[in-house]
């Protein structure tokens, strides 16, 4: 229950079309497939990975702007160091609630 009221929350403060651009605009989809995995995994497989844990938009957030390696496969997410915190935010939120 507690879930499905986050899911909410992050789904009313992210307007999903907004979010899509966001990821086009920044590359992610360079590497990010919704529902399929490119260079990185997909977005989807993402939101299913980390459904359920508390933490999750920070750890992504986290991960969004710092890059990292190793929980996916053997290559890196390089860091996205010209994100503003509030885009990453966006983003993660994004992804968490399926990347529609
Ligand atoms: C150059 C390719 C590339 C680009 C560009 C890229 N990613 Fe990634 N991303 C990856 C790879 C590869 C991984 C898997 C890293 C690993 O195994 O830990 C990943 C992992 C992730 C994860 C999962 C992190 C985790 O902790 O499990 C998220 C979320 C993510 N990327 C979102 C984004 C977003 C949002 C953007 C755009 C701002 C983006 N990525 C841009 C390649 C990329």
């Amino acid at each position: 229950m507690r879930l499905f009221v986050l899911a909410l929350a992050l789904a009313a403060a992210t307007p999903a079309f907004a979010s899509k651009e966001l990821a086009q605009k920044n590359a992610c989809l360079a590497c990010h497939g919704i529902d399929k995995k490119l260079v990185g995994p997909a977005f989807q497989d993402v939101a299913k990975k980390y459904s359920g844990q508390q933490d999750a938009a920070a750890t992504l957030v986290k991960s969004i702007k710092a890059g990292g390696s190793g929980k996916w496969g053997p290559v890196p997410m390089p860091a996205q160091a010209a994100l503003s915190d509030a885009d990453a935010q966006s983003l993660a939120a994004w992804v968490l609630t399926g990347a529609k």
